[in-house]
């Protein structure tokens, strides 16, 4: 530095031009006490996702350009957890962008977490832990960045993470329902609804901390979905629980005109017609409370879920009557979607054991193929079968939340090949249809399909 009024000259008078921006910046948003500076300026342009008779679409608002789309997607139902403390927050980045790199377009995941613990998204009923909200929000953003959309779950119907009988819990330790009432509460008593309720609209009305997006003006949602895998402890809750559903999707779209809401259903038929319940794993799945149909037709939920667990649910089936009934599974629920509801249709949860051998190669390739088969064909024909998600995806350094159904895929190079061509294959339809600038996987695919 030659001498002081050069350095003025270059350096100070920039420095000090940021400074005043910054003080300028700082006053303006000084009278908002919780007021943090934005991590994102800028974000990837996004359209929603719509329902189109039968089909997904993206709507785009301002050019108008209805793109329709099919979904190969993957569960990683931990995303918020890891994203709460800084160290595993990587690990979920590099989850969603290596799906994007799959081709994989969507990512169902939990945006639940009840009771009491460190990590925990609902402490007591209404209150909320903002350190896991942020992790959400980084979730959220994350995904935008990598184009892959995001199905959020808001409660389980199961124990991990809280679920429907924490829920009952608190309304019991509140002395609102009696100590002997069973879970099914979940579905009927007023307290627990206004719990549940609150928690929604917490939720979809959220200001993202790290964009500033309203989570109910963000495009990267793919949909609500209002409870994983909903069950009824008795048969007689099966009208308490439509009801609930029909009370439940109306209060979503109350909060929220622009996303899709669906159930998170497993898709059992109920105990009628006789020739649907047949379609079940066996008979105790017709006496949960649930019907596919029934359920699904409500009006406002746009599109049915349906999960696929051959071997959780038919353990000592031998492995052509586990395929074999997967394969009517899909068949029947499609057809139903196609027919009867006039909704599209996601499998929203397939799931394998891993490291079973089948008698013809891999069990689990092929059973993920005939789900994959299944979906292309009816996609083809522009018909219900709009996508499937596997269960679950990993990447290492995540074994923690792993289960007997999780991968990491790229360890797994015939399954890896098997999801990649899948979504290649989808895309390869859309791509004719017309081209738009934001689907996944255009390298990865380019060569692969002709
Ligand atoms: C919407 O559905 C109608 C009827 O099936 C069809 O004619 C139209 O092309 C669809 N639009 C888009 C954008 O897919
Ligand atoms: C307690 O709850 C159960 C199940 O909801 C109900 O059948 C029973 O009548 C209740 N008992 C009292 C004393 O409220
Ligand atoms: C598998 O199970 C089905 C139905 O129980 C039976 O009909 C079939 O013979 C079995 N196949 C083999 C190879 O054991």
């Amino acid at each position: 530095m030659k001498n002081n009024s050069e350095f003025r000259e270059k350096y100070a008078y920039p420095i000090l031009g940021i400074a005043t921006i910054a003080i300028l910046l700082f006053l303006n948003f000084s009278n908002q006490l919780t007021f943090e500076f934005p991590t994102v300026f800028w974000q990837k342009n996004m359209g929603f996702v719509g329902v189109n008779s039968t089909n997904f679409i993206i709507i785009y608002s301002h050019n108008q350009i209805d793109q329709r789309v099919f979904v190969n997607g993957w569960n990683s139902y931990w995303l918020m957890e890891a994203s709460v403390w800084d160290p595993s927050r990587s690990k979920v980045s590099r989850m969603l962008k290596k799906g994007a790199q799959m081709g994989l377009n969507v990512c169902r995941t939990w945006a639940f977490s009840d009771g009491p613990g460190p990590n925990s998204l609902q402490i007591s009923p209404g209150v909320f832990n903002e350190r896991v909200l942020k992790g959400l929000d980084y979730v959220i953003v994350e995904a935008r960045k990598n184009g892959v959309r995001l199905i959020l779950s808001l409660v389980n119907n199961l124990n991990a993470f809280g679920g429907k009988a924490q829920y009952v819990k608190w309304a019991q330790e509140a002395g609102v329902v009696n100590i002997s009432s069973s879970a099914d509460s979940f579905f009927a008593d007023s307290t627990i609804k206004d719990y549940y309720k609150a928690y929604i609209k917490a939720i979809v009305t959220r200001k993202n901390s790290l964009s500033g997006v309203r989570y109910s003006e963000e495009p990267a949602i793919f949909a609500w979905e209002l409870i994983n895998e909903p069950r009824c402890d008795f048969d007689s809750c099966s009208s308490i629980l439509q009801a609930w559903i029909t009370e439940m999707v109306a209060y979503t779209k109350s909060l929220d005109q622009k996303h899709l809401v669906t159930i998170g259903l497993e898709g059992f038929y109920g105990p009628k017609p006789v020739e649907k319940s047949k379609i079940n794993p066996g008979e105790w799945a017709t006496s949960l409370g649930t019907d596919f149909i029934q359920n699904s037709a409500i009006d406002g939920i746009d599109f049915a879920s349906v999960h696929a667990y051959p071997d959780s649910w038919m353990p000592h089936a031998n492995v052509t009557a586990k395929l074999d009934f997967l394969s009517h599974w899909l068949d029947s629920h499609i057809s139903d979607s196609e027919n009867i509801l006039k909704k599209p249709v996601l499998f929203t949860e397939v799931g394998y054991p891993i490291y079973v051998k089948g008698e013809n190669g891999h069990y689990g390739d092929n059973l993920m193929r005939t789900v994959y088969d299944k979906i292309f064909e009816s996609a083809k024909k522009g018909q219900a079968g709009a996508g499937s998600l596997i269960w679950q995806l990993l990447v290492e350094g995540m074994e923690e939340f792993g289960d007997r159904f999780s991968v990491v895929a790229w360890n797994h190079p015939s399954t890896y090949k098997l999801i990649v061509e899948q979504s290649c294959r989808l895309k390869s339809i859309m791509w004719k249809r017309k081209s738009a600038g934001e689907l996944n996987g255009e390298d990865t695919c380019s060569g692969l399909v002709p």
